[in-house]
């Protein structure tokens, strides 16, 4: 595949990504019994993810998106745009915001102060991967699949300008 010329290495193998995507939900479905959480999936990154992870959850839930974009390339442009807003109102609920990968922290931050002022009776980020040494801002998912090392990842949804989403695992990106 076209791809091959792009990657270093698998990082995390479909395998992997399933068992630890089903932990997530399991441990989501606990944590949530009896309160109907609202996932907020944040587009284009989260699709895969997503629909792995509602697949997984076992309490009464509802979905919603937002479309954020603030990446070019492989680096942030620190600009976070709302490009697709909520349909649904999240006063009064509890929400989970499902994201791919947190790296800046800035697109959560510009996220969470978006969704401050809603009305809701939480919000928590569940985000499948986390890039702690590379965080401009202070954010905390309670909820992380796996943390890596400050390497530019593609597959599993997450894209280099927007290729590679289609990826059923997660690689190294190689720099060209
Ligand atoms: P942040 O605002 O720097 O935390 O970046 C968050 C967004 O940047 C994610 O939702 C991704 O869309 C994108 N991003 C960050 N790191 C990577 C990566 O390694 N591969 C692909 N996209 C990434």
């Amino acid at each position: 595949m076209a791809e091959q010329q792009f990657l270093e290495r698998v990082l995390f193998s479909e395998e992997q990504l399933a068992k630890r995507v089903s932990e997530l939900g399991r441990q989501i479905s606990a944590d949530y019994r009896g309160k109907k959480p609202l996932f907020v999936g944040i587009l284009r990154g989260c699709i895969l993810f997503y629909a792995d992870l509602i697949k997984n959850i076992s309490v009464d839930c509802t979905l919603d998106f937002m479309c954020l974009s603030s990446y070019s390339g492989t680096g942030s442009t620190g600009h976070v745009r709302t490009m697709l807003d909520l349909r649904e109102s999240i006063q009064g609920r509890h929400v989970v915001i499902v994201e791919d990968i947190v790296d800046t922290g800035l697109t959560m931050e510009y996220l969470m102060k978006q969704l401050k002022d809603r009305g809701a009776a939480s919000i928590e980020i569940c985000c499948l991967l986390d890039k702690p040494g590379n965080r401009k801002v202070e954010v905390t998912p309670k909820y992380i699949g796996f943390s890596i090392e400050n390497e530019f990842v593609i597959g599993y949804g997450l894209d280099y300008n927007e290729l590679y989403r289609n990826l059923p695992y997660i690689g190294v990106f190689k720099k060209q």
